[in-house]
């Protein structure tokens, strides 16, 4: 029996389309629509994994990103009631989402089996008191304001890292923007293998840096 994995794309005014946009284009090579055509010439068995991707918000209004034309959510996260498998936020410049987000994070977390955040979303979801005890990065040019404003919740944050997780494989961090790819790469590793893992990059010519391989901790002057 297919499984099928309901991610939720936490959507708020200025998020910065390429933290989930990225993940997506990988991701979304399981889901119905393209896993036939991507994964055609793979051989061996392909896993009984299916990806569905919902966009929410606090209301239905198009959501204006930093760059990029306006989104259409497809559900608030009032209306939300179903349990999602993964749980994908995205950051921005200057985080502060509708309550509706961050309340709709602590509700999913913990049935969820997977947390992701890309960039300044790391800190949306260190505000719900969800990164305490654990090990997480962030977007680097926020990173000291981010250790900062948190310096409270007891979070290790790891500057040179282009994405953390955390022992027990739950919650996966990533550092500024494009890193999501690269956060993407090791999740989808661990999702698939690293065989199917190298056939899903391919497909979109993706290159991922391993986990510690950053330069941008240095340029940030963070090491
Ligand atoms: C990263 O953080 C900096 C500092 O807060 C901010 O100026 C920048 O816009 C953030 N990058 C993104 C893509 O959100």
């Amino acid at each position: 029996m297919t499984q099928t994995l309901q991610v939720a794309v936490c959507l708020f005014p200025r998020v910065t389309v390429t933290d989930y946009q990225g993940p997506i284009e990988l991701l979304g090579i399981l889901s119905a629509k393209n896993r036939e055509r991507a994964l055609a010439g793979v051989s061996g068995t392909l896993p009984d994994l299916n990806i569905e991707f919902t966009y929410l918000s606090h209301t239905l209004d198009p959501v204006e990103p930093t760059a990029g034309p306006t989104l259409l959510p497809s559900l608030t996260y009032d209306d939300a009631k179903e349990q999602f498998d993964i749980i994908l936020v995205p950051g921005g410049p200057s985080v502060n989402p509708p309550r509706a987000c961050p309340e709709f994070i602590e509700r999913q977390a913990p049935g969820a089996k997977y947390i992701l955040t890309v960039c300044t979303g790391s800190l949306i979801l260190a505000r719900t008191g969800l990164l305490s005890g654990k090990r997480a990065t962030t977007n680097k040019s926020a990173f000291r304001s981010v250790q900062e404003e948190t310096k409270h919740l007891g979070i290790t944050w790891v500057p040179k890292a282009r994405w953390v997780v955390t022992e027990d494989k739950k919650i996966w961090t990533g550092s500024g923007v494009s890193a999501g790819m690269d956060l993407a790469g090791g999740f989808l590793d661990h999702l698939v293998g690293p065989e199917l893992g190298v056939a899903m990059r391919s497909f979109i010519e993706l290159s991922v840096r391993a986990q510690d391989e950053d330069e941008f901790a240095a340029y940030h002057k963070l090491v």
